[in-house]
Protein backbone atom coordinates (compact mmCIF):
# COMPACT_ATOMS: atom_id res chain seq x y z
CA UNK A 1 0.00 0.00 0.00
CA UNK A 2 1.57 3.38 -1.13
CA UNK A 3 1.18 6.60 1.29
CA UNK A 4 -1.57 7.98 0.31
CA UNK A 5 -1.47 12.52 -0.35
CA UNK A 6 -1.75 13.41 4.13
CA UNK A 7 -3.46 16.96 3.18
CA UNK A 8 -6.13 16.02 1.05
CA UNK A 9 -7.01 13.04 3.26
CA UNK A 10 -6.31 15.20 6.10
CA UNK A 11 -8.73 17.75 5.60
CA UNK A 12 -11.03 15.46 4.38
CA UNK A 13 -11.08 13.77 7.79
CA UNK A 14 -11.48 16.99 9.80
CA UNK A 15 -14.32 18.24 7.82
CA UNK A 16 -16.09 15.05 8.61
CA UNK A 17 -16.03 16.00 12.25
CA UNK A 18 -18.63 17.85 13.96
CA UNK A 19 -16.59 20.72 16.19
CA UNK A 20 -18.23 19.16 19.41
CA UNK A 21 -15.61 16.31 19.10
CA UNK A 22 -12.80 18.33 17.89
CA UNK A 23 -13.80 20.39 21.45
CA UNK A 24 -13.87 17.53 23.54
CA UNK A 25 -11.06 15.03 22.29
CA UNK A 26 -8.48 18.17 23.08
CA UNK A 27 -9.92 18.76 26.10
CA UNK A 28 -9.62 15.32 27.29
CA UNK A 29 -5.86 15.23 25.56
CA UNK A 30 -4.57 17.75 28.33
CA UNK A 31 -5.45 15.38 31.25
CA UNK A 32 -4.41 12.22 29.43
CA UNK A 33 -0.79 12.08 28.34
CA UNK A 34 0.23 15.58 29.19
CA UNK A 35 3.60 14.72 29.01
CA UNK A 36 5.00 11.66 27.06
CA UNK A 37 3.81 7.98 28.27
CA UNK A 38 6.47 5.88 30.01
CA UNK A 39 5.97 2.49 31.15
CA UNK A 40 7.79 -0.60 29.79
CA UNK A 41 5.48 -2.89 27.28
CA UNK A 42 5.95 -7.01 26.32
CA UNK A 43 6.53 -6.84 22.62
CA UNK A 44 10.15 -6.32 21.74
CA UNK A 45 11.30 -8.92 24.63
CA UNK A 46 8.83 -11.28 24.66
CA UNK A 47 6.53 -11.53 21.68
CA UNK A 48 3.88 -13.56 21.78
CA UNK A 49 5.43 -15.82 24.41
CA UNK A 50 4.00 -13.10 27.30
CA UNK A 51 1.95 -14.55 30.01
CA UNK A 52 0.11 -12.95 33.59
CA UNK A 53 3.60 -13.92 35.18
CA UNK A 54 5.91 -12.37 33.11
CA UNK A 55 3.40 -8.96 33.43
CA UNK A 56 3.94 -8.91 37.27
CA UNK A 57 7.44 -10.01 36.75
CA UNK A 58 8.09 -6.50 34.86
CA UNK A 59 5.64 -4.95 37.74
CA UNK A 60 7.78 -6.49 40.59
CA UNK A 61 10.72 -5.28 38.50
CA UNK A 62 10.04 -2.00 37.27
CA UNK A 63 9.45 -1.19 41.07
CA UNK A 64 13.20 -2.94 42.34
CA UNK A 65 15.00 -1.56 39.31
CA UNK A 66 13.79 2.38 40.54
CA UNK A 67 12.71 2.96 36.46
CA UNK A 68 8.68 3.42 38.53
CA UNK A 69 10.13 6.10 40.38
CA UNK A 70 12.26 7.76 37.10
CA UNK A 71 8.46 7.51 35.66
CA UNK A 72 7.82 4.78 34.36
CA UNK A 73 4.12 4.03 35.30
CA UNK A 74 2.89 2.15 32.23
CA UNK A 75 3.42 -2.06 32.31
CA UNK A 76 1.71 -2.72 28.70
CA UNK A 77 0.25 -6.19 27.20
CA UNK A 78 0.58 -6.41 23.53
CA UNK A 79 -0.36 -8.79 21.47
CA UNK A 80 -1.14 -12.88 22.40
CA UNK A 81 -3.47 -11.98 24.94
CA UNK A 82 -6.67 -12.56 23.23
CA UNK A 83 -9.18 -15.67 24.01
CA UNK A 84 -12.67 -16.13 22.04
CA UNK A 85 -15.80 -14.49 22.04
CA UNK A 86 -18.77 -15.67 23.78
CA UNK A 87 -22.09 -15.51 22.06
CA UNK A 88 -22.52 -12.10 23.84
CA UNK A 89 -19.43 -11.03 21.99
CA UNK A 90 -17.48 -10.15 25.14
CA UNK A 91 -14.27 -11.25 24.69
CA UNK A 92 -12.38 -13.58 26.83
CA UNK A 93 -9.00 -13.90 27.47
CA UNK A 94 -6.44 -16.95 26.87
CA UNK A 95 -5.23 -19.46 29.02
CA UNK A 96 -2.00 -16.89 29.06
CA UNK A 97 -3.62 -14.62 31.33
CA UNK A 98 -6.29 -16.34 33.59
CA UNK A 99 -7.88 -13.26 35.27
CA UNK A 100 -7.48 -9.96 33.51
CA UNK A 101 -9.04 -8.59 36.37
CA UNK A 102 -7.13 -10.44 38.92
CA UNK A 103 -3.60 -8.58 36.89
CA UNK A 104 -4.83 -4.97 36.55
CA UNK A 105 -5.31 -5.17 40.40
CA UNK A 106 -1.92 -6.38 41.06
CA UNK A 107 -0.51 -3.78 38.69
CA UNK A 108 -2.27 -1.13 40.49
CA UNK A 109 -1.32 -2.39 43.88
CA UNK A 110 2.03 -1.17 42.89
CA UNK A 111 1.52 1.98 41.98
CA UNK A 112 1.24 1.24 38.16
CA UNK A 113 -0.84 1.83 35.33
CA UNK A 114 -1.67 -1.58 32.91
CA UNK A 115 -1.99 -1.56 29.02
CA UNK A 116 -3.59 -3.63 26.83
CA UNK A 117 -3.49 -4.06 22.84
CA UNK A 118 -6.21 -4.90 20.21
CA UNK A 119 -7.03 -3.89 16.69
CA UNK A 120 -9.78 -2.43 14.40
CA UNK A 121 -9.85 -4.84 12.05
CA UNK A 122 -11.19 -9.14 13.21
CA UNK A 123 -8.08 -10.26 14.03
CA UNK A 124 -4.55 -8.80 15.42
CA UNK A 125 -1.30 -8.80 13.54
CA UNK A 126 -0.56 -11.81 16.07
CA UNK A 127 -4.15 -13.55 14.37
CA UNK A 128 -5.83 -13.50 17.72
CA UNK A 129 -9.50 -11.61 17.66
CA UNK A 130 -9.55 -7.83 17.46
CA UNK A 131 -12.21 -5.36 17.95
CA UNK A 132 -14.31 -4.99 14.69
CA UNK A 133 -18.07 -4.71 15.29
CA UNK A 134 -16.87 -5.16 18.95
CA UNK A 135 -15.57 -0.96 19.73
CA UNK A 136 -18.39 -0.20 22.26
CA UNK A 137 -18.08 -3.81 24.16
CA UNK A 138 -14.24 -4.11 24.36
CA UNK A 139 -13.73 -0.62 25.54
CA UNK A 140 -15.93 -0.90 28.37
CA UNK A 141 -14.44 -4.48 28.88
CA UNK A 142 -11.11 -2.17 29.62
CA UNK A 143 -12.44 0.28 31.57
CA UNK A 144 -14.35 -2.33 34.02
CA UNK A 145 -10.69 -4.61 34.12
CA UNK A 146 -9.21 -1.31 35.10
CA UNK A 147 -6.90 -0.76 31.66
CA UNK A 148 -5.25 2.54 31.76
CA UNK A 149 -4.12 2.49 27.93
CA UNK A 150 -4.83 0.76 24.54
CA UNK A 151 -2.39 0.14 21.67
CA UNK A 152 -4.64 -0.09 18.44
CA UNK A 153 -2.79 -1.74 15.83
CA UNK A 154 -4.31 -1.30 12.12
CA UNK A 155 -3.21 -5.25 10.86
CA UNK A 156 -5.99 -7.33 9.84
CA UNK A 157 -8.35 -3.99 9.02
CA UNK A 158 -6.16 -3.47 5.84
CA UNK A 159 -7.82 -6.51 3.95
CA UNK A 160 -10.99 -7.25 6.33
CA UNK A 161 -12.18 -3.43 5.72
CA UNK A 162 -10.13 -0.83 3.63
CA UNK A 163 -9.37 -3.73 0.25
CA UNK A 164 -12.88 -5.25 0.65
CA UNK A 165 -14.83 -1.91 0.93
CA UNK A 166 -12.80 0.25 -1.13
CA UNK A 167 -11.09 -1.86 -3.24
CA UNK A 168 -8.28 0.38 -5.95
CA UNK A 169 -9.37 4.03 -4.14
CA UNK A 170 -6.90 4.69 -1.86
CA UNK A 171 -8.39 8.42 -0.51
CA UNK A 172 -11.60 6.04 0.60
CA UNK A 173 -9.39 3.53 1.91
CA UNK A 174 -7.88 6.37 4.49
CA UNK A 175 -11.04 7.36 4.89
CA UNK A 176 -12.43 4.05 6.43
CA UNK A 177 -9.11 3.82 8.31
CA UNK A 178 -9.82 7.36 10.27
CA UNK A 179 -13.26 6.23 10.84
CA UNK A 180 -12.33 3.19 12.53
CA UNK A 181 -9.79 4.67 14.50
CA UNK A 182 -12.14 7.84 15.25
CA UNK A 183 -14.95 5.27 16.51
CA UNK A 184 -12.29 3.45 19.16
CA UNK A 185 -11.46 7.02 20.15
CA UNK A 186 -15.13 7.90 21.30
CA UNK A 187 -15.52 4.08 22.61
CA UNK A 188 -12.75 4.98 24.67
CA UNK A 189 -14.12 8.26 25.60
CA UNK A 190 -17.42 7.39 26.39
CA UNK A 191 -16.41 4.64 29.26
CA UNK A 192 -15.15 8.41 31.43
CA UNK A 193 -12.30 6.51 32.31
CA UNK A 194 -8.81 8.02 31.60
CA UNK A 195 -7.63 5.93 28.94
CA UNK A 196 -4.08 6.45 26.49
CA UNK A 197 -5.19 5.90 23.08
CA UNK A 198 -2.08 5.29 20.82
CA UNK A 199 -2.67 4.83 17.35
CA UNK A 200 -0.46 2.09 15.75
CA UNK A 201 -0.86 2.02 11.68
CA UNK A 202 2.85 2.55 10.75
CA UNK A 203 2.86 6.47 10.10
CA UNK A 204 -0.04 5.82 6.94
CA UNK A 205 -1.23 9.16 5.33
CA UNK A 206 0.51 11.17 7.99
CA UNK A 207 -1.67 10.55 11.49
CA UNK A 208 0.59 13.28 13.31
CA UNK A 209 -2.17 15.41 11.34
CA UNK A 210 -5.51 13.91 11.84
CA UNK A 211 -5.18 11.81 14.75
CA UNK A 212 -5.15 14.10 17.67
CA UNK A 213 -8.60 15.11 16.63
CA UNK A 214 -9.90 11.70 16.68
CA UNK A 215 -8.85 11.60 20.78
CA UNK A 216 -5.30 9.71 19.65
CA UNK A 217 -2.29 10.58 22.80
CA UNK A 218 -0.07 9.21 20.16
CA UNK A 219 0.35 8.01 16.49
CA UNK A 220 3.40 5.59 15.53
CA UNK A 221 5.21 7.30 12.88
CA UNK A 222 6.62 4.28 10.86
CA UNK A 223 7.18 0.73 11.10
CA UNK A 224 8.51 -1.34 13.48
CA UNK A 225 11.22 -0.89 15.31
CA UNK A 226 14.26 -3.20 15.63
CA UNK A 227 17.11 -3.91 18.03
CA UNK A 228 19.91 -2.77 15.78
CA UNK A 229 21.52 0.56 14.87
CA UNK A 230 20.60 0.89 11.48
CA UNK A 231 16.73 0.44 11.74
CA UNK A 232 16.52 2.92 14.97
CA UNK A 233 18.86 5.21 13.17
CA UNK A 234 16.68 5.31 10.31
CA UNK A 235 13.56 5.55 12.57
CA UNK A 236 15.49 8.53 13.65
CA UNK A 237 15.95 10.31 10.04
CA UNK A 238 12.10 10.01 9.68
CA UNK A 239 11.28 12.31 12.86
CA UNK A 240 13.05 15.46 11.18
CA UNK A 241 9.74 17.60 10.03
CA UNK A 242 7.28 16.06 12.35
CA UNK A 243 8.24 18.29 15.44
CA UNK A 244 5.04 20.86 15.11
CA UNK A 245 2.76 17.78 15.46
CA UNK A 246 3.89 16.86 19.59
CA UNK A 247 2.28 18.74 22.56
CA UNK A 248 0.83 17.95 25.77
CA UNK A 249 -1.53 15.13 25.02
CA UNK A 250 -0.25 14.36 21.54
CA UNK A 251 2.84 12.57 20.44
CA UNK A 252 4.78 11.45 17.68
CA UNK A 253 5.63 7.76 18.59
CA UNK A 254 8.66 6.27 16.77
CA UNK A 255 8.15 3.32 18.13
CA UNK A 256 9.10 1.65 21.97
CA UNK A 257 12.54 1.29 22.91
CA UNK A 258 14.94 -1.18 22.19
CA UNK A 259 17.88 -0.28 24.97
CA UNK A 260 19.04 -2.84 26.35
CA UNK A 261 18.07 -5.27 23.65
CA UNK A 262 19.32 -7.03 20.41
CA UNK A 263 23.32 -6.25 19.10
CA UNK A 264 22.95 -2.76 20.56
CA UNK A 265 26.52 -1.51 21.79
CA UNK A 266 26.52 0.80 25.29
CA UNK A 267 26.66 3.82 23.25
CA UNK A 268 23.91 2.80 20.83
CA UNK A 269 21.99 2.31 23.24
CA UNK A 270 22.73 5.76 25.37
CA UNK A 271 22.42 7.30 21.74
CA UNK A 272 19.02 5.62 21.25
CA UNK A 273 17.48 6.65 24.54
CA UNK A 274 19.19 10.04 24.29
CA UNK A 275 17.15 10.84 21.14
CA UNK A 276 13.53 9.43 21.92
CA UNK A 277 13.93 11.84 24.57
CA UNK A 278 15.15 14.50 22.73
CA UNK A 279 11.80 13.22 20.34
CA UNK A 280 9.68 14.13 23.29
CA UNK A 281 8.70 10.54 22.29
CA UNK A 282 6.80 7.79 24.73
CA UNK A 283 9.41 5.97 26.37
CA UNK A 284 8.48 2.64 26.63
CA UNK A 285 10.64 0.00 27.67
CA UNK A 286 11.03 -3.54 25.84
CA UNK A 287 13.90 -5.10 27.56
CA UNK A 288 13.93 -8.39 29.90
CA UNK A 289 13.54 -6.68 33.10
CA UNK A 290 14.08 -9.24 35.90
CA UNK A 291 17.92 -9.60 33.61
CA UNK A 292 18.09 -6.50 33.11
CA UNK A 293 22.27 -5.39 33.39
CA UNK A 294 23.27 -2.42 35.65
CA UNK A 295 24.42 -0.11 32.79
CA UNK A 296 21.46 -0.65 31.27
CA UNK A 297 18.99 0.39 34.38
CA UNK A 298 21.48 3.29 34.37
CA UNK A 299 20.58 4.40 31.00
CA UNK A 300 16.72 4.06 31.62
CA UNK A 301 16.57 5.82 34.95
CA UNK A 302 18.89 8.98 34.07
CA UNK A 303 17.04 11.73 35.51
CA UNK A 304 18.26 14.37 33.65
CA UNK A 305 17.94 12.68 30.30
CA UNK A 306 13.84 11.55 31.58
CA UNK A 307 13.33 15.38 32.14
CA UNK A 308 14.38 16.20 28.84
CA UNK A 309 11.48 13.45 27.01
CA UNK A 310 8.78 14.58 29.99
CA UNK A 311 9.48 18.54 29.80
CA UNK A 312 6.47 20.24 30.24
CA UNK A 313 6.23 22.32 27.20
CA UNK A 314 6.32 19.12 25.29
CA UNK A 315 8.26 20.61 22.33
CA UNK A 316 9.99 17.82 20.10
CA UNK A 317 13.56 18.30 18.84
CA UNK A 318 14.27 19.28 15.61
CA UNK A 319 17.16 18.61 13.70
CA UNK A 320 19.25 22.00 13.22
CA UNK A 321 21.98 21.04 10.95
CA UNK A 322 24.08 18.27 10.08
CA UNK A 323 27.93 18.13 9.29
CA UNK A 324 29.02 15.35 7.26
CA UNK A 325 27.77 12.48 9.79
CA UNK A 326 27.28 14.85 12.85
CA UNK A 327 23.71 16.24 13.29
CA UNK A 328 23.18 18.55 16.17
CA UNK A 329 19.62 18.33 17.26
CA UNK A 330 17.85 21.13 19.98
CA UNK A 331 15.09 21.35 21.71
CA UNK A 332 13.61 24.40 23.76
CA UNK A 333 12.78 23.46 27.22
CA UNK A 334 10.53 25.12 29.93
CA UNK A 335 12.09 27.94 31.72
CA UNK A 336 14.01 29.83 28.70
CA UNK A 337 16.41 26.16 29.11
CA UNK A 338 17.50 24.43 26.09
CA UNK A 339 18.73 20.79 25.15
CA UNK A 340 21.63 19.96 22.65
CA UNK A 341 22.44 16.93 20.88
CA UNK A 342 25.14 16.27 18.99
CA UNK A 343 25.21 12.40 17.46
CA UNK A 344 27.77 11.25 15.46
CA UNK A 345 25.99 8.91 12.85
CA UNK A 346 28.82 7.87 10.63
CA UNK A 347 30.93 4.56 11.19
CA UNK A 348 34.31 6.66 12.20
CA UNK A 349 35.49 8.56 14.67
CA UNK A 350 34.55 12.16 14.26
CA UNK A 351 38.35 12.69 14.71
CA UNK A 352 38.94 12.01 11.07
CA UNK A 353 36.54 14.69 9.98
CA UNK A 354 36.85 16.44 12.31
CA UNK A 355 33.61 18.49 13.78
CA UNK A 356 33.59 22.53 15.01
CA UNK A 357 30.47 23.07 17.15
CA UNK A 358 28.23 25.92 15.54
CA UNK A 359 26.90 27.65 18.30
CA UNK A 360 25.30 30.60 15.88
CA UNK A 361 23.70 28.10 13.92
CA UNK A 362 21.87 26.70 17.11
CA UNK A 363 20.27 30.94 17.80
CA UNK A 364 23.49 31.29 20.87
CA UNK A 365 25.84 34.32 20.64
CA UNK A 366 29.35 33.52 22.06
CA UNK A 367 30.62 30.95 25.21
CA UNK A 368 27.82 28.87 26.58
CA UNK A 369 27.67 26.69 30.10
CA UNK A 370 26.48 23.38 29.75
CA UNK A 371 25.95 19.91 31.80
CA UNK A 372 26.68 16.77 30.13
CA UNK A 373 24.11 14.50 30.90
CA UNK A 374 26.09 11.35 30.20
CA UNK A 375 28.80 12.67 33.14
CA UNK A 376 27.08 14.88 34.97
CA UNK A 377 29.97 17.44 34.49
CA UNK A 378 29.63 21.03 33.75
CA UNK A 379 31.35 22.22 30.61
CA UNK A 380 31.72 25.40 28.34
CA UNK A 381 30.72 25.70 24.91
CA UNK A 382 32.56 27.95 22.66
CA UNK A 383 31.95 28.84 19.14
CA UNK A 384 33.35 26.90 16.72
CA UNK A 385 34.80 24.31 19.09
CA UNK A 386 35.66 21.00 18.01
CA UNK A 387 34.26 18.27 19.52
CA UNK A 388 35.46 14.35 19.05
CA UNK A 389 33.31 11.34 19.32
CA UNK A 390 33.26 7.64 18.91
CA UNK A 391 30.59 6.35 16.30
CA UNK A 392 27.12 5.97 17.21
CA UNK A 393 27.70 8.41 20.31
CA UNK A 394 26.27 11.42 21.33
CA UNK A 395 26.78 14.69 23.19
CA UNK A 396 23.24 15.26 25.41
CA UNK A 397 23.28 18.61 26.95
CA UNK A 398 21.48 21.26 29.00
CA UNK A 399 21.87 24.51 28.72
CA UNK A 400 20.20 25.97 31.42
CA UNK A 401 20.71 29.87 30.63
CA UNK A 402 21.39 29.81 26.58
CA UNK A 403 22.73 33.48 25.44
C1 LIG B 1 2.91 -4.87 14.95
C2 LIG B 1 3.26 -3.71 15.85
C3 LIG B 1 4.21 -4.23 16.91
C4 LIG B 1 3.51 -5.33 17.70
C5 LIG B 1 3.01 -6.43 16.75
C6 LIG B 1 2.16 -7.46 17.50
O1 LIG B 1 2.04 -4.43 13.95
O2 LIG B 1 3.85 -2.68 15.11
O3 LIG B 1 4.62 -3.18 17.75
O4 LIG B 1 2.43 -4.78 18.40
O5 LIG B 1 2.25 -5.89 15.70
O6 LIG B 1 1.61 -8.44 16.68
Amino acid sequence: MRFATALTLAALALASLPITALAQSSASSQVVAATPPMGWNSWNYFAERVTDKDIRAAADQIVASGMRDAGYVYINIDDTWEGERDATGLLHTNSKFPDMKALADYVHSKGLKLGIYSGPGTKTCGGYAASLGHELQDAQMYAAWGIDYLKYDLCSFIPDVMQKQAPHDEAAQMRLMHAAYEKMGKALQSTHRPIVYSLCQYGWDSPWEWAPALGGNSWRTTGDIEPHWDRIYTILEQQAGLEKYAGPGHWNDPDMLEVGNGKLSLVENRSHFSMWAMLASPLLAGNDLPNMKPEITAILTNRDVIAIDQDHLGKQASRVYADGEVEVWTRPLSGGAMAVAILNAGSDRIATHPFHLNLAALGLHGSQQAKNLWTGSTMQLTENMPIELPSHDILLLRITAPK
